[in-house]
């Protein structure tokens, strides 16, 4: 049994790349307080406002009209100071000064790990709520606006489609995924493309030149490529410069870049955060410390934070290979 403190002031953040539900989330955790009579203090711009002593105090009335909005009222952001102990001693100090006892951090895996380290430091109790387009924490089948960027994506891929069967052309269409493919997998999929290329399974150039040619030998006259971002944005200009050397094979680029993060947060990304958010509050006050909320086979859980942060979550293969199969 987790050992129980008595709670009475928390802390909400959220950090790394913005991601649609974000609010849904905010709005869940500090509801979710106030009806259990916690007070909830919102802390702006991720983990810099702990260093600033950026802090606002939550109120019901302040969660209006927020659940269907994309961003993310708190504001998010990346702190280098993070990476270095004393930034992180400062910011527990500054936390303690204005009462807070406890934190959920609504961010991906990076945010995590700073999280992580608060607890294994200064034993600072946190609870991780899983943030991200991207798809790629570990222990949670799904996170919070990934639903909501891969319609996105979707709704985008559908036109370019439109345009490259008109015009029978090749093209390579970008999405986000800095780590995983995700995002590629499933729009991949859903969309019909040729071939999807994941950062997690390098394909040859060669194999997919070769792919396109034998599709346009089988009288397929428009082909559409989905290619995740990888480490190098804009990569898919690479690509179509390596088909046209290698096999005089002319791609249209197209790379959708943030509009995948942004936009109103899909029904299910809202009610997924909203789930999470109320979890995340009842498990501070049952005494948990250093766990993640996780989804899995529709369960919500909790996993241990060190767990998400070190296991990889990889791309699910079988839908690029579902992709490969209904391309004919
Ligand atoms: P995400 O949470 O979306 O993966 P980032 O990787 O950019 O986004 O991480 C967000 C923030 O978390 C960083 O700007 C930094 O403040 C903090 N962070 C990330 N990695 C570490 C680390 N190894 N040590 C301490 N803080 C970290
Ligand atoms: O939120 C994750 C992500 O969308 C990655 O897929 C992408 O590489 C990265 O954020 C880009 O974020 P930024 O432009 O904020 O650095």
């Amino acid at each position: 049994m987790a050992e129980k403190i008595n709670l009475q002031k928390i802390g909400v953040f959220t950090s790394g790349g913005d991601a649609p539900g974000m609010n849904a989330a905010i709005r869940a955790v500090s509801r979710t307080a106030l009806q259990k009579n916690l007070e909830v203090v919102g802390i702006m711009g991720g983990y810099q406002g702990m260093i600033d002593k950026d802090f606002q105090q939550l109120t019901p009335r302040a969660m209006a009209n927020i659940l269907q909005r994309g961003g993310t009222i708190l504001k998010t952001g990346r702190c280098p100071e993070f990476h270095k102990p004393e930034f992180r001693t400062l910011a527990i100090n500054n936390l303690k000064e204005a009462g807070i006892q406890a934190l959920v951090c609504i961010g991906g895996d990076g945010s995590f790990t700073g999280a992580q380290l608060l607890y294994k430091e200064h034993q600072f109790p946190i609870i991780g709520i899983p943030g991200t387009i991207d798809n790629d924490i570990w222990g949670t089948d799904l996170t919070i606006g990934f639903d909501t960027a891969v319609n996105t994506a979707l709704s985008s891929i559908d036109k370019i489609r439109d345009t490259a069967d008109s015009h029978d052309r090749l093209f390579i269409i970008e999405v986000m995924g800095r780590n995983s493919g995700f995002i590629a997998a499933n729009v991949g999929v859903a969309g019909g493309a040729e071939e999807i290329l994941a950062p997690d399974f390098p394909m040859p150039i060669d194999h997919i030149i070769n792919r396109i040619q034998d599709a346009r030998a089988r009288g397929k006259k428009s082909s559409v490529i989905i290619a995740a971002e990888g480490e190098k944005p804009g990569r898919a200009y690479d690509l179509a410069e390596q088909f046209r050397k290698r096999a005089n094979l002319e791609a249209k680029v197209s790379i959708l870049g943030h509009q995948q993060r942004g936009g109103s947060p899909s029904a299910n990304d809202r009610i997924l955060a909203s789930q999470m958010g109320a979890f995340a509050v009842q498990a501070l006050l049952n005494g948990e410390k250093d766990k993640m909320v996780g989804i899995q086979a529709g369960n919500i859980v909790l996993v241990p934070l060190s767990d998400a942060v070190f296991n990889e979550k990889r791309t699910p293969e079988h839908l690029l290979e579902l992709a490969r199969l209904l391309a004919m």
